[in-house]
Protein backbone atom coordinates (compact mmCIF):
# COMPACT_ATOMS: atom_id res chain seq x y z
CA UNK A 1 0.00 0.00 0.00
CA UNK A 2 3.31 2.77 0.79
CA UNK A 3 4.99 1.71 -2.31
CA UNK A 4 2.32 3.83 -4.24
CA UNK A 5 3.81 7.00 -6.75
CA UNK A 6 2.05 9.73 -5.15
CA UNK A 7 2.42 11.66 -8.19
CA UNK A 8 1.26 8.87 -10.45
CA UNK A 9 -1.74 8.25 -8.27
CA UNK A 10 -3.33 11.96 -8.64
CA UNK A 11 -5.84 12.14 -11.88
CA UNK A 12 -7.29 15.63 -12.23
CA UNK A 13 -10.96 15.68 -14.67
CA UNK A 14 -14.35 16.12 -14.50
CA UNK A 15 -16.10 14.06 -14.05
CA UNK A 16 -13.37 12.23 -12.45
CA UNK A 17 -15.99 9.56 -10.87
CA UNK A 18 -17.30 8.17 -13.87
CA UNK A 19 -14.22 6.46 -14.57
CA UNK A 20 -13.73 5.05 -11.30
CA UNK A 21 -14.71 1.72 -12.52
CA UNK A 22 -11.68 1.14 -14.28
CA UNK A 23 -9.48 3.23 -12.34
CA UNK A 24 -10.12 1.16 -9.71
CA UNK A 25 -9.67 -2.13 -11.80
CA UNK A 26 -6.33 -1.03 -13.00
CA UNK A 27 -5.06 -0.19 -8.90
CA UNK A 28 -5.89 -3.31 -8.08
CA UNK A 29 -8.49 -2.52 -5.68
CA UNK A 30 -12.28 -3.93 -5.48
CA UNK A 31 -15.51 -2.46 -6.25
CA UNK A 32 -16.52 -2.96 -2.42
CA UNK A 33 -15.89 0.63 -0.90
CA UNK A 34 -17.03 2.18 2.29
CA UNK A 35 -17.86 5.61 1.31
CA UNK A 36 -17.76 8.41 4.07
CA UNK A 37 -19.11 11.65 3.60
CA UNK A 38 -19.46 15.08 6.12
CA UNK A 39 -23.32 15.91 6.11
CA UNK A 40 -22.40 19.10 3.78
CA UNK A 41 -20.42 16.49 1.08
CA UNK A 42 -23.33 13.86 1.52
CA UNK A 43 -26.24 16.80 0.67
CA UNK A 44 -24.50 18.05 -1.90
CA UNK A 45 -22.73 15.17 -4.09
CA UNK A 46 -24.43 11.78 -2.51
CA UNK A 47 -27.04 11.74 -5.34
CA UNK A 48 -24.27 12.24 -7.74
CA UNK A 49 -21.78 9.91 -6.49
CA UNK A 50 -23.21 6.92 -5.28
CA UNK A 51 -25.27 7.01 -8.62
CA UNK A 52 -22.07 7.10 -10.79
CA UNK A 53 -20.43 3.73 -8.74
CA UNK A 54 -23.68 1.99 -8.37
CA UNK A 55 -24.18 2.17 -12.48
CA UNK A 56 -20.47 0.72 -12.62
CA UNK A 57 -21.07 -2.48 -10.45
CA UNK A 58 -19.88 -0.99 -6.90
CA UNK A 59 -21.05 -2.58 -4.02
CA UNK A 60 -21.47 0.63 -1.20
CA UNK A 61 -21.59 1.16 2.54
CA UNK A 62 -22.30 4.94 3.51
CA UNK A 63 -21.18 6.28 6.47
CA UNK A 64 -21.46 9.70 7.73
CA UNK A 65 -19.97 12.23 9.95
CA UNK A 66 -21.20 16.12 10.83
CA UNK A 67 -19.26 18.67 9.57
CA UNK A 68 -17.03 20.22 11.58
CA UNK A 69 -13.24 19.61 12.78
CA UNK A 70 -14.43 17.99 16.28
CA UNK A 71 -15.50 15.25 13.98
CA UNK A 72 -11.34 14.41 13.79
CA UNK A 73 -12.29 12.37 17.03
CA UNK A 74 -11.43 8.87 18.41
CA UNK A 75 -15.31 8.70 19.12
CA UNK A 76 -16.53 9.48 15.50
CA UNK A 77 -13.35 6.29 14.32
CA UNK A 78 -14.99 4.16 17.07
CA UNK A 79 -18.45 4.69 15.95
CA UNK A 80 -17.64 4.06 12.09
CA UNK A 81 -15.02 0.64 13.23
CA UNK A 82 -19.03 -0.23 14.50
CA UNK A 83 -21.15 0.16 11.60
CA UNK A 84 -18.29 -1.13 9.03
CA UNK A 85 -18.10 -4.33 11.41
CA UNK A 86 -21.88 -4.46 11.77
CA UNK A 87 -22.08 -4.39 7.74
CA UNK A 88 -19.56 -6.92 6.82
CA UNK A 89 -16.33 -4.91 5.58
CA UNK A 90 -13.15 -7.18 5.87
CA UNK A 91 -9.91 -6.43 4.38
CA UNK A 92 -11.04 -6.60 0.80
CA UNK A 93 -12.84 -3.44 0.83
CA UNK A 94 -11.46 0.15 0.59
CA UNK A 95 -12.76 3.69 1.65
CA UNK A 96 -13.57 6.55 -0.24
CA UNK A 97 -13.57 9.82 1.27
CA UNK A 98 -15.44 12.57 -0.51
CA UNK A 99 -15.09 15.59 1.34
CA UNK A 100 -12.62 18.58 2.82
CA UNK A 101 -9.49 17.49 5.02
CA UNK A 102 -11.57 16.91 7.82
CA UNK A 103 -13.34 13.96 5.92
CA UNK A 104 -10.18 12.97 4.40
CA UNK A 105 -7.75 12.72 7.41
CA UNK A 106 -10.96 10.89 9.06
CA UNK A 107 -10.78 8.84 6.32
CA UNK A 108 -7.58 8.03 6.19
CA UNK A 109 -7.11 7.11 9.57
CA UNK A 110 -10.19 5.06 9.87
CA UNK A 111 -8.15 2.86 6.58
CA UNK A 112 -4.71 2.92 8.53
CA UNK A 113 -6.50 1.21 11.06
CA UNK A 114 -9.11 -0.99 10.40
CA UNK A 115 -8.33 -4.58 9.74
CA UNK A 116 -4.75 -3.76 10.15
CA UNK A 117 -5.71 -1.26 6.99
CA UNK A 118 -7.24 -1.05 4.10
CA UNK A 119 -6.86 0.92 1.31
CA UNK A 120 -7.96 4.43 0.94
CA UNK A 121 -9.56 6.64 -2.04
CA UNK A 122 -9.71 10.04 -1.39
CA UNK A 123 -11.74 12.55 -3.53
CA UNK A 124 -11.41 15.78 -2.17
CA UNK A 125 -13.83 18.67 -2.38
CA UNK A 126 -12.33 21.46 -0.83
CA UNK A 127 -9.81 23.58 -2.25
CA UNK A 128 -7.16 22.80 0.51
CA UNK A 129 -8.17 19.33 0.36
CA UNK A 130 -7.44 19.13 -3.56
CA UNK A 131 -4.30 20.57 -2.89
CA UNK A 132 -2.94 19.83 0.40
CA UNK A 133 -4.56 17.59 2.59
CA UNK A 134 -5.50 14.56 0.67
CA UNK A 135 -2.09 14.55 -1.02
CA UNK A 136 0.96 12.43 0.84
CA UNK A 137 -0.09 10.28 3.02
CA UNK A 138 -0.81 11.77 6.35
CA UNK A 139 -3.74 11.33 8.43
CA UNK A 140 -5.05 11.83 11.89
CA UNK A 141 -7.33 12.52 15.00
CA UNK A 142 -7.48 15.27 17.11
CA UNK A 143 -6.39 14.98 20.86
CA UNK A 144 -8.04 17.17 23.06
CA UNK A 145 -4.45 18.26 24.58
CA UNK A 146 -3.80 18.81 20.22
CA UNK A 147 -4.47 18.44 17.04
CA UNK A 148 -3.63 15.84 14.49
CA UNK A 149 -1.79 14.17 17.19
CA UNK A 150 -3.02 10.41 16.40
CA UNK A 151 -2.39 9.51 13.38
CA UNK A 152 -0.97 7.42 10.54
CA UNK A 153 1.27 7.88 7.32
CA UNK A 154 -0.98 6.12 4.76
CA UNK A 155 -0.35 6.99 1.05
CA UNK A 156 -4.24 7.56 -0.73
CA UNK A 157 -4.05 4.65 -3.48
CA UNK A 158 -5.43 7.31 -6.19
CA UNK A 159 -6.42 10.84 -5.58
CA UNK A 160 -9.43 11.76 -7.55
CA UNK A 161 -9.81 15.46 -8.04
CA UNK A 162 -13.11 16.89 -9.75
CA UNK A 163 -12.66 20.67 -9.47
CA UNK A 164 -16.48 21.02 -10.54
CA UNK A 165 -16.64 20.32 -6.93
CA UNK A 166 -15.77 23.58 -5.69
CA UNK A 167 -18.78 25.05 -7.08
CA UNK A 168 -20.64 25.33 -4.49
CA UNK A 169 -17.45 25.98 -1.79
CA UNK A 170 -18.17 29.41 0.20
CA UNK A 171 -15.52 32.06 -1.10
CA UNK A 172 -14.18 32.44 1.79
CA UNK A 173 -13.34 28.58 1.77
CA UNK A 174 -11.97 29.17 -1.83
CA UNK A 175 -9.46 32.03 -0.77
CA UNK A 176 -8.32 29.77 2.15
CA UNK A 177 -7.04 26.84 0.21
CA UNK A 178 -5.62 29.25 -2.67
CA UNK A 179 -2.97 30.70 0.43
CA UNK A 180 -1.57 27.02 0.08
CA UNK A 181 -1.53 27.31 -3.69
CA UNK A 182 0.27 30.75 -3.57
CA UNK A 183 2.55 28.99 -1.17
CA UNK A 184 3.55 26.14 -3.63
CA UNK A 185 4.74 28.95 -5.50
CA UNK A 186 6.75 30.27 -3.58
CA UNK A 187 8.20 27.57 -2.13
CA UNK A 188 9.27 25.62 -5.21
CA UNK A 189 8.33 27.09 -8.89
CA UNK A 190 8.63 30.88 -9.73
CA UNK A 191 7.12 29.62 -12.82
CA UNK A 192 3.88 28.51 -11.36
CA UNK A 193 4.38 31.81 -8.83
CA UNK A 194 4.38 34.33 -11.81
CA UNK A 195 1.38 32.02 -13.81
CA UNK A 196 -0.78 32.82 -10.44
CA UNK A 197 -0.07 36.30 -10.47
CA UNK A 198 -1.18 36.63 -14.09
CA UNK A 199 -3.89 34.69 -13.40
CA UNK A 200 -5.16 35.03 -10.21
CA UNK A 201 -8.89 36.35 -10.48
CA UNK A 202 -9.33 33.74 -12.70
CA UNK A 203 -8.75 30.99 -10.76
CA UNK A 204 -10.36 32.52 -7.39
CA UNK A 205 -13.52 32.72 -9.53
CA UNK A 206 -13.19 29.11 -10.41
CA UNK A 207 -13.03 29.67 -14.36
CA UNK A 208 -11.51 26.83 -16.40
CA UNK A 209 -8.96 25.77 -17.87
CA UNK A 210 -6.95 28.20 -14.77
CA UNK A 211 -8.76 25.96 -11.57
CA UNK A 212 -7.74 22.84 -12.94
CA UNK A 213 -4.21 23.71 -13.86
CA UNK A 214 -3.42 25.31 -10.39
CA UNK A 215 -5.01 22.30 -8.47
CA UNK A 216 -3.10 20.23 -10.51
CA UNK A 217 0.50 21.86 -10.63
CA UNK A 218 0.13 22.56 -6.59
CA UNK A 219 -1.10 18.91 -6.03
CA UNK A 220 1.80 17.97 -8.17
CA UNK A 221 4.84 19.90 -6.24
CA UNK A 222 2.96 18.62 -2.98
CA UNK A 223 3.06 14.64 -4.34
CA UNK A 224 6.94 15.92 -5.62
CA UNK A 225 8.00 16.89 -2.04
CA UNK A 226 6.51 14.37 -0.37
CA UNK A 227 7.98 11.92 -2.35
CA UNK A 228 11.54 12.85 -1.89
CA UNK A 229 11.30 13.50 2.28
CA UNK A 230 7.95 11.08 3.04
CA UNK A 231 8.92 11.20 6.95
CA UNK A 232 10.02 14.64 6.87
CA UNK A 233 14.13 13.96 7.55
CA UNK A 234 15.83 16.36 4.95
CA UNK A 235 13.90 19.18 6.00
CA UNK A 236 12.69 19.57 2.06
CA UNK A 237 8.67 18.18 3.79
CA UNK A 238 8.84 21.09 6.17
CA UNK A 239 9.04 23.58 3.60
CA UNK A 240 5.57 23.17 2.77
CA UNK A 241 5.47 25.09 5.83
CA UNK A 242 6.54 28.29 4.71
CA UNK A 243 4.67 30.84 6.65
CA UNK A 244 2.78 28.19 9.18
CA UNK A 245 5.23 28.99 12.21
CA UNK A 246 3.26 32.55 12.48
CA UNK A 247 -0.16 30.77 11.48
CA UNK A 248 -0.21 28.36 13.94
CA UNK A 249 0.28 31.17 16.27
CA UNK A 250 -2.57 33.40 15.00
CA UNK A 251 -4.65 30.02 15.00
CA UNK A 252 -4.19 29.52 18.66
CA UNK A 253 -3.93 33.03 19.86
CA UNK A 254 -7.76 33.03 18.26
CA UNK A 255 -8.36 29.65 20.43
CA UNK A 256 -8.92 28.22 16.92
CA UNK A 257 -12.18 29.82 16.30
CA UNK A 258 -13.11 32.72 13.89
CA UNK A 259 -10.12 32.58 11.70
CA UNK A 260 -9.91 29.74 8.85
CA UNK A 261 -6.07 28.14 8.52
CA UNK A 262 -5.38 29.36 5.11
CA UNK A 263 -6.56 32.49 6.26
CA UNK A 264 -3.91 32.48 9.05
CA UNK A 265 -1.35 31.29 6.33
CA UNK A 266 -2.14 34.57 4.35
CA UNK A 267 -1.14 36.94 7.29
CA UNK A 268 1.55 34.65 7.99
CA UNK A 269 3.11 34.28 4.68
CA UNK A 270 3.52 38.05 4.58
CA UNK A 271 5.32 37.57 8.52
CA UNK A 272 7.79 35.33 6.68
CA UNK A 273 8.39 37.22 3.88
CA UNK A 274 9.39 40.00 5.90
CA UNK A 275 11.41 37.77 8.13
CA UNK A 276 13.25 36.14 4.86
CA UNK A 277 14.28 39.91 3.88
CA UNK A 278 14.93 40.85 7.49
CA UNK A 279 17.42 37.99 7.60
CA UNK A 280 19.03 39.38 4.66
CA UNK A 281 18.14 36.42 2.42
CA UNK A 282 15.23 37.90 0.32
CA UNK A 283 15.63 41.09 -1.55
CA UNK A 284 13.36 43.75 -1.21
CA UNK A 285 11.80 43.76 -4.64
CA UNK A 286 10.98 40.34 -4.06
CA UNK A 287 9.67 40.91 -0.71
CA UNK A 288 7.34 43.21 -2.37
CA UNK A 289 6.06 41.31 -4.92
CA UNK A 290 5.40 38.87 -2.44
CA UNK A 291 3.07 41.19 -0.58
CA UNK A 292 1.35 42.53 -3.44
CA UNK A 293 0.37 38.99 -4.02
CA UNK A 294 -1.27 38.59 -0.89
CA UNK A 295 -2.39 42.17 -1.10
CA UNK A 296 -4.69 40.28 -3.91
CA UNK A 297 -6.53 38.20 -1.28
CA UNK A 298 -9.82 39.09 -0.46
CA UNK A 299 -9.17 38.84 3.73
CA UNK A 300 -12.24 40.50 5.39
CA UNK A 301 -10.57 43.62 7.11
CA UNK A 302 -12.51 42.70 10.40
CA UNK A 303 -11.04 39.55 10.40
CA UNK A 304 -7.57 41.41 9.90
CA UNK A 305 -8.23 43.90 13.13
CA UNK A 306 -9.59 41.04 15.34
CA UNK A 307 -7.00 38.54 14.64
CA UNK A 308 -3.93 39.76 14.08
CA UNK A 309 -3.47 43.90 14.55
CA UNK A 310 -5.39 44.03 17.36
CA UNK A 311 -2.87 41.85 19.51
CA UNK A 312 0.72 43.04 20.01
CA UNK A 313 3.36 41.15 18.24
CA UNK A 314 5.05 39.60 21.27
CA UNK A 315 1.59 38.12 22.10
CA UNK A 316 1.71 36.33 18.70
CA UNK A 317 5.59 35.58 19.57
CA UNK A 318 4.62 34.01 22.39
CA UNK A 319 1.63 31.73 20.92
CA UNK A 320 3.77 30.34 18.15
CA UNK A 321 5.53 28.00 20.61
CA UNK A 322 4.38 24.68 21.09
CA UNK A 323 2.51 24.12 24.39
CA UNK A 324 4.84 22.48 26.76
CA UNK A 325 7.11 25.09 25.98
CA UNK A 326 10.92 23.68 27.36
CA UNK A 327 13.74 25.69 27.99
CA UNK A 328 15.56 24.72 24.75
CA UNK A 329 12.71 24.80 22.84
CA UNK A 330 13.07 27.03 19.54
CA UNK A 331 11.21 27.87 16.52
CA UNK A 332 11.25 26.37 13.18
CA UNK A 333 11.57 29.11 10.55
CA UNK A 334 11.07 28.54 6.44
CA UNK A 335 12.66 31.45 4.37
CA UNK A 336 12.80 32.37 0.78
CA UNK A 337 16.03 32.62 -0.73
CA UNK A 338 14.31 33.87 -3.87
CA UNK A 339 10.28 33.30 -4.86
CA UNK A 340 10.35 30.19 -5.74
CA UNK A 341 13.55 28.39 -3.67
CA UNK A 342 12.99 28.17 -0.08
CA UNK A 343 14.60 26.64 2.76
CA UNK A 344 14.15 25.52 6.28
CA UNK A 345 16.67 27.46 8.56
CA UNK A 346 18.69 26.06 11.25
CA UNK A 347 20.05 28.54 12.92
CA UNK A 348 18.60 30.45 15.61
CA UNK A 349 16.59 33.45 15.47
CA UNK A 350 16.66 36.75 17.27
CA UNK A 351 13.38 37.40 19.13
CA UNK A 352 13.73 40.63 18.05
CA UNK A 353 13.94 39.71 14.26
CA UNK A 354 10.81 38.07 14.58
CA UNK A 355 8.91 40.53 16.27
CA UNK A 356 10.14 42.66 13.71
CA UNK A 357 8.89 40.75 10.73
CA UNK A 358 5.53 40.50 12.65
CA UNK A 359 5.52 44.22 12.70
CA UNK A 360 6.53 44.82 8.95
CA UNK A 361 3.21 42.92 8.34
CA UNK A 362 0.96 44.75 10.49
CA UNK A 363 2.35 48.19 8.59
CA UNK A 364 1.15 46.00 5.48
CA UNK A 365 -2.32 45.15 6.41
CA UNK A 366 -3.07 48.51 8.36
CA UNK A 367 -2.42 50.05 5.24
CA UNK A 368 -3.31 47.39 2.10
CA UNK A 369 -6.57 45.55 3.28
CA UNK A 370 -8.66 48.08 3.85
CA UNK A 371 -12.34 47.46 1.81
N1 LIG B 1 -3.40 15.56 6.24
C1 LIG B 1 -2.79 16.66 5.90
O1 LIG B 1 -1.69 16.64 5.35
C2 LIG B 1 -3.48 17.96 6.16
C3 LIG B 1 -2.97 19.15 5.59
C4 LIG B 1 -3.68 20.33 5.81
C5 LIG B 1 -4.86 20.32 6.56
N2 LIG B 1 -5.31 19.16 7.09
C6 LIG B 1 -6.58 19.12 7.85
O2 LIG B 1 -7.62 19.50 6.98
C7 LIG B 1 -8.70 20.02 7.76
C8 LIG B 1 -9.25 21.26 7.08
O3 LIG B 1 -9.71 20.90 5.82
P1 LIG B 1 -10.69 21.85 5.00
O4 LIG B 1 -10.19 23.23 5.01
O5 LIG B 1 -10.96 21.17 3.70
O6 LIG B 1 -11.98 21.90 5.93
P2 LIG B 1 -13.31 21.00 6.07
O7 LIG B 1 -13.09 19.60 5.73
O8 LIG B 1 -13.83 21.32 7.42
O9 LIG B 1 -14.27 21.66 4.97
C9 LIG B 1 -14.69 22.99 5.10
C10 LIG B 1 -16.20 23.10 4.98
O10 LIG B 1 -16.58 23.01 3.60
C11 LIG B 1 -17.60 22.03 3.43
N3 LIG B 1 -17.44 21.53 2.07
C12 LIG B 1 -16.57 20.60 1.63
N4 LIG B 1 -16.62 20.52 0.29
C13 LIG B 1 -17.55 21.41 -0.12
C14 LIG B 1 -18.03 21.82 -1.40
N5 LIG B 1 -17.50 21.31 -2.51
N6 LIG B 1 -19.00 22.76 -1.44
C15 LIG B 1 -19.47 23.33 -0.30
N7 LIG B 1 -19.03 23.00 0.92
C16 LIG B 1 -18.08 22.06 1.02
C17 LIG B 1 -17.36 21.05 4.54
O11 LIG B 1 -18.52 20.32 4.81
C18 LIG B 1 -16.97 21.99 5.68
O12 LIG B 1 -18.12 22.54 6.26
C19 LIG B 1 -8.16 20.26 9.15
O13 LIG B 1 -8.65 19.27 10.00
C20 LIG B 1 -6.64 20.10 8.98
O14 LIG B 1 -6.03 19.60 10.13
C21 LIG B 1 -4.65 18.00 6.90
ZN1 LIG C 1 -1.49 24.67 5.70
Amino acid sequence: MQTNSAKSSILVSTPVLSEAGELYGKHGLARKTVVLFDDNTRKLFRDRVIGTLEQQGFRLLEITVPARESSKSFKAAYRLYGAMIEAGVDRSWNLLAIGGGVVGDLGGFIAASYYRGIPVVQCPTTLLAMTDSAIGGKVAINHPLGKNLIGFFHMPEMVLIDPSFLSTLPEREIFGGMAEVIKYGFIADLNFLRWLEQHFDRITSLEEPFISEAVRRSALIKADVVEKDFRETTGLRATLNFGHTFAHGLEKLAGFRGIRHGEAVTIGMACALALSHRLGYLDAADMQSGLDLIARFRLPAGLVNKRFLAHRADLLFENMFSDKKKLDSKLRFVLLRKPGEAFLLEENVEDLAVLEAIEEARKFFSTRTKR
